[in-house]
């Protein structure tokens, strides 16, 4: 594994505390939050050069904010990019990255195995006229050769939500530099302290704040990372469908976010010795974890990633109704949708579709059986025991 910092940053449990330090002239040491949404000048000649700024912090609300803009500093730190815009949520980071980087007639690159509402909302974007391919097996290889002359955006995933689907982000950022493409990597499952696209050479990089980053299941929220030059092309578009995240969300991300670097590590040790003991299992099928070296991604993972994450998922022995047992004889894991969060949280895909008359895309690639596991901080042995009490 890459224990090694990627770049010669500091680590991220020190970036998580330090990178918004001396943010404009704020003397707390936790950050004031900035609740007005409009802001005055005394001339008339001052209010519209202001006005005219990019990415303005004191102008109006939905252009920028200072609480805001101070907790942008700190995920920049963390995804060592060089800007950060905030959203609303993973999804407005999704959509508004997307929707800035491309028209009817474009055409996407994008892996099979991505996040559900993701591949829903790709779908919706094929109504304006915007082709996407999806590739089952998304190695650099198989990017160049799905790459047109329409192409304008890689979209990668790694590792997958839920089948743990690894991409080699440095062999598919190589192919878009080569072909002059953006890429685009969504970091949710990874998480900002075991992954850094942008030094793999990704040109920017998704993630949602409501998981790892703000941790405790109270904020929405979302982040877009990567160089000036292109986030100032996602902005507007940002102003103007109006997701940004709001000051009070943003500082309970911060608030979240100091402690990331101790959660995931916990987590990380927490997710590898559950796998482990899943995968021994009489009663267990499969288990999809990159930290396993079993897994077809593990060595990929090893490489670009310092720690596997919290996110694992397997399949129960028995079906779909040997999963929903299994899920309904927890005792300390909470039952929920979600992940990254300090309590163990379990769900079962498939129950969410079947009976229904709507099955989504992720239908198609997710079995039945799978049941998908976010570690807690909870102590280790405490939530393996209650996972292998509840196959028993
Ligand atoms: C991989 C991934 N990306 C994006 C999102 C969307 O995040 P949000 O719920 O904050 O919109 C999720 C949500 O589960 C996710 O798992």
């Amino acid at each position: 594994m890459n224990d090694q910092p990627q770049d010669n940053r500091p680590d991220a449990a020190t970036v998580a505390v330090h990178a918004d330090s001396g943010y404009g002239d704020e003397l707390g040491v936790a950050p004031a939050i900035d609740m007005s949404v409009t802001f005055t000048r005394s001339s008339q000649a001052l209010f519209h050069e202001l006005a005219g700024t990019p990415r303005p912090v004191k102008f109006y609300g939905r252009y920028g904010n200072p609480t805001v803009d101070r907790v942008a500093k700190l995920v920049s730190g963390l995804a060592g990019s060089e800007a950060t815009l905030l959203t609303s949520s993973g999804m407005a980071a999704i959509f508004t990255t997307i929707f800035a980087l491309t028209s009817a007639g474009d055409h996407l690159v994008v892996g099979t195995e991505c996040y559900g509402e993701t591949l829903e909302l790709l779908s919706e974007l094929e109504r304006f006229g915007i082709e996407v391919t999806y590739l089952d097996k998304m190695s650099p290889s198989a990017v160049d050769e799905a790459i047109t002359a329409r192409t304008k955006l890689v979209y990668v995933e790694t590792p997958s939500n839920p089948l743990m689907t690894v991409t080699d982000l440095a062999g598919v950022a190589q192919v878009c530099r080569h072909r002059g493409i953006v890429s685009v990597a969504d970091n949710t499952v990874a998480s900002c302290v075991n992954s850094r696209p942008i030094s793999a050479g990704i040109d920017l990089v998704v993630e949602s704040g409501t998981k790892f980053m703000g941790g405790h299941s109270d904020v929405i929220a979302g982040a877009v990372s990567g160089r000036l030059e292109l986030l100032e092309r996602v902005w507007w578009p940002q102003v103007l469908v109006g997701c940004v995240l709001g000051p009070l969300d943003a500082w309970i991300l911060q608030r979240g976010i100091r402690t990331i670097a101790l959660r995931v590590r916990q987590q990380n040790a927490t997710a590898l010795a559950l796998a482990e003991r899943l995968a021994a299992h009489p009663r267990v099928e499969r288990v999809f974890y990159p930290g396993l070296a079993t897994h077809p991604g593990h060595e990929v993972a090893a490489r670009q990633m310092s720690g596997y994450g919290g996110l694992l998922s397997f399949e129960a022995k028995g079906g779909f109704a040997e999963a929903a047992a299994f899920v309904s004889r927890l005792k300390l894991c909470t039952y929920a949708a979600s992940l990254g969060d300090v309590h163990t949280l379990v769900m079962h895909p498939a129950a969410g579709w079947r009976g229904r008359e709507y099955v989504p895309r992720e239908a198609s690639f997710v079995p039945e059986n799978l049941l998908r596991v976010s570690v807690g901080i909870e102590d280790a042995n405490d939530v393996i025991q209650d996972v292998l009490q509840a196959l028993n």
